[in-house]
């Protein structure tokens, strides 16, 4: 049986962790797309209270003081395109909706730029007409408002694969999402006809045979692992072109959910990476409540510049590829950011590094750094 949380709950180390991860999203979000179109929208589908019992932010209340911060550092830099800023907070408990009301009215919201839609419902029957909205600029204005749809629900229920392919052929829209693995994983081991609904909703009709496969293996690791697998199949099928998954795991080191962020923006895949980044220098992508005790604290045993020198050399070992092309395969398809491809570069041009393991740099500008025309030998 599932417990009761009250209208109001204790913040817990890994919901800091979550909340560290979208702020540091958002500014990156809202400073890009703010300063290139008219209109931003940013939906947080399941949106809580607005407090915890520890009065720290919600994540709507979060979401606001982001974007208030934001808005000061480029209004007054006049950089600002954005003249309407779009947020919506839905929750189906009444309770939670009026409380966020309350903490809403505390922070003063410039009215003329930001619309701040409060309501109470599901966020699968509430975001539709927002979707509609936007599809419906494509045809008007020829181009459509980028948006954020922050998905964080308790479990497992309230999202469905359909509509996240209908969110994502609007091409400008992301998806940050709480995938419970574990829940779900629960769910399919109690398959019956009556709770199938839910588990095809999540992984779409299609993938039925498979989870019955999945159900009956006797290791759960596995299981979870498969569960994961099929998740990021079902999303490409809805044409999800960037995936990066981020594990939160509990005291004893169980997995609590995945944060998963969904993009078809390049910008907005290494601006994602690097926000997680912050939050678990590990590089592994996964914040546990176990090795971070009372403070969020970040690990430094990996030595990226190794790992990923291994992963070029995997990729591109005796060929000359231009700066571009390791560019975008490091934003790509590793979980490294620039200054670390640069870091690694560096490292194997360098003259303690023996002349087999190094590389060598033509058609360079400048005596530095590894622009998109330059020439890069690997060894
Ligand atoms: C994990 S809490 C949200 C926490 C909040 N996003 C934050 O970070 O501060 C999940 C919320 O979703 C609400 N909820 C549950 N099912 C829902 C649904 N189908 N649609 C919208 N809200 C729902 C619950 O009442 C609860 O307040």
């Amino acid at each position: 049986m599932s417990k009761i949380i009250p209208k109001i709950w204790p913040q817990e180390l890994h919901t800091k962790a979550k909340h560290l991860i979208l702020k540091a999203y958002l500014q990156s979000w809202l400073a890009i797309v703010g300063q290139r179109f008219q209109k931003i929208v940013y939906v947080d589908g399941f949106c809580g209270p607005g407090i915890y019992e520890n009065n720290e932010p919600g994540s709507p209340i979060l979401a606001i003081n982001t974007i208030k911060e934001v808005l000061n550092k480029l209004g007054s830099a006049r950089n600002l395109k954005s003249e309407k800023i779009e947020l919506y907070f839905f929750d189906t408990d009444g309770d939670r909706i009026e409380s966020l009301r309350g903490e809403i009215s505390k922070t003063s919201i410039d009215g003329s730029r930001i619309k701040v839609v409060i309501e109470q419902g599901e966020f699968e029957e509430r975001v539709l007409p927002i979707v509609k909205g936007l599809q419906a600029e494509r045809a008007l204005y020829g181009t459509i408002s980028p948006s954020l749809f922050f998905v964080d629900p308790f479990g497992v229920k309230g999202f469905s694969l359909s509509l996240i392919g209908e969110i994502f052929r609007l091409n400008s829209s992301e998806i940050f999402l709480l995938f419970d693995v574990d829940g779900i994983d629960r769910i399919l081991r109690a398959w019956d006809e009556a709770n199938s609904h839910i588990m095809l909703a999540i992984y779409g009709d299609s993938s039925r045979e498979e989870l019955l496969k999945i159900k009956d293996l006797p290791d759960q690791n596995q299981r979870l692992k498969m569960l994961r697998d099929l998740f990021w199949v079902a999303l490409r099928n809805q044409r999800v072109g960037g995936i990066i998954p981020f594990g939160m795991f509990d005291y004893s080191q169980k997995i609590l959910y995945d944060l998963i962020f969904l993009t078809n923006v390049r910008t907005g895949f290494s601006k994602m990476k690097e926000a997680m980044w912050k939050v678990d220098d590990s590089g592994e992508f996964k914040f546990s409540d176990a090795e971070h005790g009372e403070q969020l604290r970040f690990k430094f045993t990996v030595n990226h510049e190794d790992n990923l020198w291994g992963i070029l050399m995997a990729k591109f070992h005796g060929q000359k590829v231009s700066g571009l092309a390791i560019k975008n395969f490091v934003c790509d398809k590793t979980i490294y950011l620039d200054k670390h491809k640069t870091a690694a570069l560096k490292k194997h041009e360098s003259s303690d590094i023996s002349k087999k393991d190094s590389i060598i740099v033509s058609n360079r500008i400048r005596n530095y750094g590894y622009p998109d025309q330059a020439l890069i030998q690997f060894p």
